[in-house]
Order: C-alpha cells, then structure tokens, then sequence
C-alpha cells in the first residue's frame, strides 16, 4: 500500500493530492492514508502536507528501492525485476535461495548488510546507504567452463559505468577488483550452480563502494579502500548509478553471448593495472612473482616469470607499489 501511495505522489508531484482523493483510489481510510504518509516521511521522503490541498511529494531519498530505480532504468531484462531490502546478511545469500524460482535478471539488493562476503570467505564491508551491494540471478546458455568470464564482462561495465556517472578513471585488477588510485572501490563475486555441461544459474554479486562516511570506516579498510565520493569530493546518487551499471552490464552480457569474449577482453586490457607490472600471485598451492604481460583471448593472465611464461587462471593478485604489493 505505502508503494501505491508513493506512486499516486509521484505521479502528481506537479500538484498536491488531497487525503479524500488518495482514500478513495487506493480504498483506504484518510487515516491510514496518513499513516502510510508518516512512514515514507521515515524513510526520507520529503512530503509537503497543505490543508485544504493535500499531500505533495517534494524530494525522494536515494535509496535502491523498486520504486526509485525503475524510472530511471534503460535495461529490457536486467533490473526489471528489483527485490530491495533494508538490511540482509547477504544479498548473494538471498540471491541464491530464490534464483531457480526467479526470471533471469532478478536483482536483489540491500541498503545494508550485516555478513557481507567477499571472495575466499573474506568478509565484506557494506554499511548502511553507502554502496551499491547487489546480486543478479542469470541464467546464460553457456558452457560453464566459460562462466568465468562473466566476472570480466562485469568489471568492464562497472569501470565503464563509473567513469559515465562521475568521470572518474577506475581500472581492473584482474579478474575481479575495481581499483581507484591504488584502493579497491568495488569487488565482484560470481557463483555458479551447474550441471557438467548447463549452467543453472550464476549469482552476479556486486559491492561498489559509493558514499562514504569517513569516520566510520574500520581502520584495518582505510588503506586499501575507496569510496566514489572520496574520490570526486561530493556525494553520488546510487540509484543513479545503479540504473546505469545494470544497462552496461546488460550491453555486455549481450555482447558477450552474442558475439563472445573479445569485446570485454579488448576492454580488459585497455582498463588493466596489471599488464607491465610486476606482480604477486597467490594460488592455493603456490605463489609467482614476475611481470603482468597480456590477457589472453580467453582472459587468463599471462605472467612472465623467472621459471617462463605462467597461465593464470584463478588467484589473489597484488601488485608491487612502492610500499611494497598492494
Ligand atoms: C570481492 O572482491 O571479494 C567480492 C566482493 C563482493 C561483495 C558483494 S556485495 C553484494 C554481494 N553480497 C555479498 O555478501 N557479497 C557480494
């Protein structure tokens, strides 16, 4: 009901729209009208009340909720199914439980989440309103020996959907980080569910690092992340961004199905920090030093080593700074 509301207020927000027309329509007392009213006021909506008049809505908090984002989206699958929620352990975790019932391109994401996980059971910093944390449920025709790449279309989309919304230049660490002047302002998680040759579905899992509230960032995080409004020095509207980082995922996953890998790989290499640097890799069973040198076609890292040229396929990578890896 309070979602009926905000649309009736949304759609008159030229004007204002009186208690007795929103009851009638929505087929509610005035009273639980204005109830539903006080609850959005809660949640940040600014609503002007005029006796005699009625309600206008004045201005919208930027929260990632259904009813903010779907005007703003351009996408014809991704996003149009928005499952938002306040808080969650984890929007992955959610994503998960309700994938082989949901359409592809269901997106649930959190204001907050309280177990927030990275890659290699690393936890993952997510407060309240200050990120974009977000998983999609896809469901590609693809081999699942190539679902890896995925994780490289997305990263391509989120530089590109960065530099469009704030102008600021972001590069890959590859596979996976998102990196601003040395510090990780995004991370991507892709888990797969698959049979030997079909994949169910892939959890696309994004944490994008947006508002900041500079106090409250561990101490241990303050050296190695970022947040998009540090870095332009004002803050950036998420919904916004979310819109415009589903619509570049989406380009790029069509591209990607349709045409293959070479597209987002060309774009890898051109949003590398890694080719030309010296590198640490840290694998399960080992780990290399040596130069970053290519990505391949099918976007494994190439690493020229004291013992040759090594194929990297999965692994932690940092790369060698003057304070030593990063
Ligand atoms: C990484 O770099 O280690 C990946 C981080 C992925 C974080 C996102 S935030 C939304 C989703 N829910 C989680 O718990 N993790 C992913």
């Amino acid at each position: 009901m309070k979602e009926r509301i905000l649309r009736e207020l949304i759609e008159n927000k030229e004007g204002h729209i009186s208690g007795q027309s929103l009851s009638e329509r929505l087929g509610i007392s005035r009273t639980a009208v204005w109830k539903y009213i006080n609850v959005l006021k809660k949640q940040g909506y600014e609503i002007e009340a005029v006796s005699n008049r009625g309600y206008r809505l004045l201005a919208s908090p930027d929260v990632l909720t259904p009813e903010e984002v779907y005007p703003l989206l351009k996408t014809s699958m991704l996003g149009r199914n928005i499952i938002h929620r306040e808080g969650l352990a984890s929007t992955s975790i959610l994503a998960k439980e309700i994938a082989q019932k949901r359409q592809e391109g269901t997106v649930v994401v959190a204001e907050e989440q309280t177990e927030g996980r990275g890659r290699l059971g690393r936890s993952w910093y997510s407060p309240r309103g200050g990120g974009i944390w977000a998983s999609i449920i896809l469901k590609p025709k693809l081999r699942p020996d190539r679902a890896y790449q995925l994780t490289q279309v997305a990263a391509v989309a989120v530089v590109k959907a960065i530099g469009e919304v704030t102008s600021l230049p972001a590069g890959i660490k590859w596979p996976n980080d998102i990196i601003i002047k040395g510090k990780k302002v995004c991370g991507i998680l892709t888990e797969m569910n698959a049979e030997t040759d079909i994949i169910n579905h892939i959890i696309l899992s994004i944490g994008l690092n947006v508002n900041a509230n500079k106090a409250e960032v561990p101490d241990e995080l303050k050296d190695k992340i970022t947040f998009l409004s540090s870095e332009c020095g004002l803050p950036v509207s998420r919904k916004n961004l979310l819109a415009v980082l589903l619509q570049k995922i989406e380009q790029g996953y069509q591209i990607f199905l349709q045409h293959g890998f070479r597209s987002a790989v060309e774009d890898c290499r051109r949003f590398s920090v890694l080719l030309g640097r010296e590198v640490l890799v840290s694998q399960v069973d080992r780990t290399l030093r040596g130069k970053a040198v290519q990505i391949t076609d099918e976007g494994v890292l190439l690493v020229e080593t004291s013992d040759g040229r090594i194929e990297v396929i999965s692994g932690d990578v940092s790369v060698r700074g003057t304070k030593g890896y990063l």
